[in-house]
């Protein structure tokens, strides 16, 4: 059986649906089959961030209410044999229940080694189906007090619910400003959350995935390295930390610190 993990958040736009195609890429690329599954019910992104909207002609919602089967709902990154997509319910009309969801990614756990499924912000009851259909969680943050302070009760939420396999992504954190002290660490954060770190993700101007694994060939950019590591995380108890403050350390560093605060 696959591994079922759900990406949540407190906060919403934290980066849960950027770090779950950046994850489900890196893991297609290390030759494992993945599914996205987008829960996002209303909001559909996923499809989107992975410029497969003109694909989708069934989605999760139309598996649900037996208008077509599982298999035809599924669709295929260009590219990427191995990475699929479970589309969200593009037009809400009705409400779902997790009774609706479970066995929809249990199934797709029996076929592919990992199912991502991307949370909608919050701990409504999108959040519910995502974590009763999974057995693992990446809680996705941002060194911010609003963020840290939303995620502290999912945290709890969770533990609430029995949930022990819960990780934690920082996302969005600068360098410069940890090294200057004007945000938390990852280990700060881990340490204020009491949760294990999964990995970092700092704040990028690239951080177009689909895009970035593309010319993964041409320019081993940043940002696939970054989710290559998270990837490897997931699979190790080795884990790996991406060095995001290296270019601010020493006198170079501290130049370039000043040259961000001009900015
Ligand atoms: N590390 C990063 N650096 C720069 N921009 C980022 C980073 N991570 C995410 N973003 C940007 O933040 C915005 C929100 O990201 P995303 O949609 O992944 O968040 P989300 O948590 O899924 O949001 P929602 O709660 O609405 O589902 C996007 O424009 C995305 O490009
Ligand atoms: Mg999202």
């Amino acid at each position: 059986m696959g591994r079922k993990i759900s990406i949540v958040s407190g906060k919403g736009g934290v980066g849960k649906s950027t770090i779950a195609c950046g994850i489900a890429l890196a893991l297609a690329k290390s030759n494992f089959s993945v599914c996205l599954v987008d829960l996002d019910i209303g909001l559909n992104n996923l499809d989107v961030y992975l410029g497969l909207e003109n694909k989708v002609v069934y989605d999760l919602g139309d598996c649900i209410n037996g208008k077509c089967r599982l298999k035809q709902a599924l669709v295929n990154l260009s590219g990427v044999e191995n990475l699929y997509l479970l589309p969200s319910v593009r037009f809400a009309t009705e409400n779902y229940a997790a009774t609706d969801i479970e066995p929809i990614v249990s199934k797709l756990s029996s076929v592919f080694d990992f199912v991502l499924i991307d949370a909608p912000a919050g701990m409504n009851a999108g959040f519910e189906m995502a974590i009763k259909a999974s057995n693992e969680t990446i809680v996705v943050v941002t060194p911010h007090v609003s963020s840290l302070r939303d995620a502290d009760k999912v945290i709890s939420r969770l533990k609430g619910a029995g949930i022990n396999n819960v990780n934690v992504v920082v996302n969005r954190i600068r360098g410069d400003m940890v090294a200057r002290g004007e945000m938390l660490s990852h280990e700060q954060v881990a340490r204020l959350l009491k949760t294990p770190l999964l990995g970092v993700v700092p704040e990028s101007d690239n951080i177009n995935i689909y895009s970035s694994f593309r010319f993964e060939r041409i320019a081993k950019n940043k940002e696939v390295v970054i989710f290559s590591i998270l990837a490897h995380n997931l699979r190790s108890d080795k884990k790996i930390i991406y060095d995001y403050q290296s270019r601010y350390k020493g006198v170079l560093g501290m130049i370039r610190r000043a040259m961000k605060r001009s900015l």
